[in-house]
């Protein structure tokens, strides 16, 4: 990587343009230590997260005949973290195949409980993670509005799936009523602070946002890449004023809402867009494989 240190080091961020892959791509990398003569920094780079969201699809089969098939064309994916999230029954069996590759799985969901107990039907965090999860999706919008999921439970579910130790994707996103009374940023705002509030510095490493405008999903609707941008570049400025501009600067924003391989060069050359949450594209590996080895410009 070409890295040039310059009079913004000390303030803890890269000039968008600045900082270059090897092959003279974006970098979205991962955490690293820079040093200069005169300061010695952290420097937070963000590696981008690709993410398959396999909703309430594929028997236990299907979900292993389609990671197997994933695995080798996304196997030199180095630039960013793969992840696909199967249903609950098929998620131990899938993270069983995938052991040793660079395919992470999560889950879809988890339950506000932190313990084992009688609650019919839950799954709890840390048995996702006993399973082979890595990751969990909290708050999506299908559970916000088909299963009356509130910012509250959606607090609880992300701190138990941090104790349990699994990193968060937790989904902000308004409707299109929302958005057309100009309640976007109001809504994006009530959700973040609402399901983030509380948490410690280090609870938040294990968190990414993913925005999926409501309108956006399941429609072929996309938001342009200049309003994803915009309501990135608003969710980073709300997460700064609730915990710490490096905490900010180091989290992974993904846009989710009919990301397509046609589509996704697009948003991820965006510099708040950090990666894509995706659903209808990610059920087929030849369509996944292509948005995880999105164009990098
Ligand atoms: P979509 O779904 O890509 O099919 O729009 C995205 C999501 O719901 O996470």
């Amino acid at each position: 990587m070409n890295f040039e240190l310059c009079a913004w080091c000390f303030v803890l961020r890269i000039p968008h343009g600045r900082a270059r892959n090897g092959d003279g791509s974006k970098y979205k990398g991962q955490k690293f230590k820079a040093q200069s003569t005169k300061h010695k920094v952290k420097l937070f780079m963000r590696k981008p997260v690709i993410a398959g969201n396999w909703k309430m699809y594929k028997t236990v089969g299907e979900s292993v005949d389609t990671a197997l098939a994933l695995k080798p064309l996304v196997a030199n994916a180095n630039h960013c973290e793969v992840i696909i999230a199967p249903v609950f029954t098929s998620l131990k069996t899938v993270a069983d195949r995938l052991e040793g590759s660079n395919v992470r799985v999560s889950g879809q969901n988890c339950s506000t409980e932190v313990e084992e107990g009688a609650h019919t039907g839950e799954v709890a965090a840390f048995m996702l993670r006993d399973a082979g999860a890595r990751h969990v999706i909290v708050g999506h919008s299908e559970r916000r509005h088909f299963y009356s999921e509130t910012d509250a439970m959606v607090k609880r579910k992300c701190q138990a799936a941090i104790s349990a130790g699994l990193t968060v994707i937790m989904c902000v996103g308004e409707t299109l009523d929302q958005r057309e009374q100009g309640n976007a940023e109001n809504v994006v705002r009530g959700q973040l602070n609402g399901g983030l509030s509380g948490l410690t510095a280090l609870d938040l490493d294990r968190i990414i946002v993913a925005y999926e405008p409501v309108w956006a999903i399941g429609t072929g609707r996309t938001a342009t890449p200049e309003q994803a941008q915009e309501m990135h570049a608003f969710i980073r400025r709300v997460f700064a004023e609730g915990h710490t501009a490096t905490a900010a600067e180091a989290l992974r924003i993904l846009y989710g809402g009919s990301v397509k391989p046609e589509n996704i060069a697009g948003l991820m050359v965006q510099g708040d867009i950090d990666g894509a949450l995706v659903g209808g594209a990610s059920l087929k590996a030849e369509s996944f494989a292509k948005l995880v080895n999105y164009e990098r410009r």
